[in-house]
């Protein structure tokens, strides 16, 4: 298995599991230093893959070899709205999140039954004051379901995350943070905030069973139902 996007969050939530369950893991990012330091921590093979670099994802892929199971939650979104946020950011995050895996999967060599995950999140159908985050989730969606179709039998499937209290939401003071996620626990139907375990169990699950292809799969305790 290998996973773009293992240092952190849920890529690194499910590079454990995976590790636990004895899989052959190759863990990757665009930080040498913190892909050598997971790969040690869980005896994998890492790999510096950038995903707003096609040299990178190339030479990376190649590496890689035939695969069984690829997942991509790696992606560096800047978050604005609409009139805020800059061009260059909003096009460097489509970059990061849409085109870096769109060019991954295209150059990876996938075994006959592997699966694929994509990463979405669920301003897809719920937008939170973030047009381009919205644009872009959608776009991985519509690929996902577009991969399964093109690259069957291999599976393609994208996990659609709400709210996950992850090291991404570090970029905000700690107090806010606090009651961003105290604000959710109360208002979700769940009354609970994902951690990247239950992320990366579902995951997980949805990499292995044969009869899961073409869906986006939401997680995100009920959000969707307003
Ligand atoms: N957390 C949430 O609330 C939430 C909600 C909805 C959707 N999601 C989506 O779920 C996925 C995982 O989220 P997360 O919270 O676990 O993210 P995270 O904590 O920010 O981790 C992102 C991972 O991506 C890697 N990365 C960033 N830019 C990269 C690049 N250019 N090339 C290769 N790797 C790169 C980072 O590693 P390095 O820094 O070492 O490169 C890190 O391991 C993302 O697609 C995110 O948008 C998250």
């Amino acid at each position: 298995m290998l996973i773009i996007g293992a240092t952190q969050g849920i890529g690194r939530a499910l590079a454990e599991l995976a590790a636990a369950q004895g899989a052959e893991l190759i863990v990757a990012s665009r930080n040498a230093g913190r892909v050598t330091q997971v790969a040690q921590d869980l005896g994998a093979m890492p790999l510096v893959i950038d995903l707003t670099d096609s040299a990178s994802i190339a030479a990376g892929l190649k590496a890689a070899g035939k695969l069984d199971y690829l997942a991509i939650p790696g992606s560096d979104v800047v978050f604005g709205s609409f009139r805020d946020l800059s061009l260059a950011d909003a096009q460097a995050s489509m970059a990061s999140k849409f085109w870096g895996p769109y060019q991954a999967v295209r150059a990876a060599e996938m075994a006959p039954r592997g699966a694929v995950a994509l990463f979405s999140g669920n301003a897809s159908r719920k937008p939170i004051g973030a047009a381009a985050l919205t644009a872009i989730n959608s776009a991985v969606e519509g690929l996902g379901r577009a991969l399964a179709h093109e690259l069957a039998p291999v599976r393609v499937n994208t996990i659609c995350p709400g709210l996950v209290d992850t090291e991404m939401w570090e970029r905000l003071p700690t107090a806010q943070r606090t009651e961003m996620m105290d604000q959710a626990k109360r208002r979700l139907p769940a009354r609970h905030v994902a951690t990247s375990k239950d992320i990366a169990e579902l995951t997980l699950a949805v990499l292995t069973n044969r009869y899961v292809t073409g869906t986006t799969v939401d997680i995100d305790g009920g959000a969707l139902l307003g």
